[in-house]
């Protein structure tokens, strides 16, 4: 298990570094995101929202077997959008509904340094999305109207840090 890191922390809000190395440590760090993940019942979660910089992210959708992303690149995006409710284990307690892209394709490192293309539609599209924007420093309310976000943002209180 990793620990989460909540906004405003400023690992969440800065772009995160290439993965060098598929190495050991990088697959026990996807194990344990996997792990924490599934504890906090979310869909997706990505390095920075555990405190890693590095470009790696894990989905856990129902039916389906957990996911890890290192690397990953969105290579092509639908022009149909969809607008679907948002939230975010590290913005606890907040949603919105957001417009993106309904279909992507993305390429990506699994852990075994193997590279795969995906097609993704759906909350699975939508999930990757999500968590690609964490590599990048983006939150899902950062696609909001300026007021929608500063509302959201004025009604947010971060969880009290367990880390000592
Ligand atoms: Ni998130």
């Amino acid at each position: 298990m990793v620990e989460l890191t909540y906004y405003p922390d400023e690992v969440l809000l800065r772009k995160a570094h290439p993965v060098a190395d598929i190495d050991a440590e990088i697959k026990q760090l996807s194990q344990e995101m996997v792990a924490t993940l599934y504890q906090a019942q979310g869909l997706g979660l990505a390095a920075p929202q555990v405190s890693r910089g590095v470009r790696l992210f894990v989905v856990n959708l129902p039916n389906d077997n957990p996911r890890v992303f290192i690397n990953p690149e969105v290579v092509e995006t639908s022009v149909d959008e969809i607008m679907l409710e948002e939230g975010c284990l590290s913005i606890p307690g907040t949603f919105a509904n957001v417009l993106r892209p309904a279909a992507v394709r993305v390429q990506a490192r699994d852990t075994n340094g193997k590279p795969f293309t995906l097609s993704a539609e759906g909350m699975l599209a939508r999930v990757i999305q999500h968590e690609l924007d964490h590599l990048n420093g983006v939150l899902f309310w950062d696609h909001l109207p300026e007021r929608r976000r500063e509302r959201l943002q004025k009604k947010y209180t971060a969880p009290q840090s367990v880390r000592s």
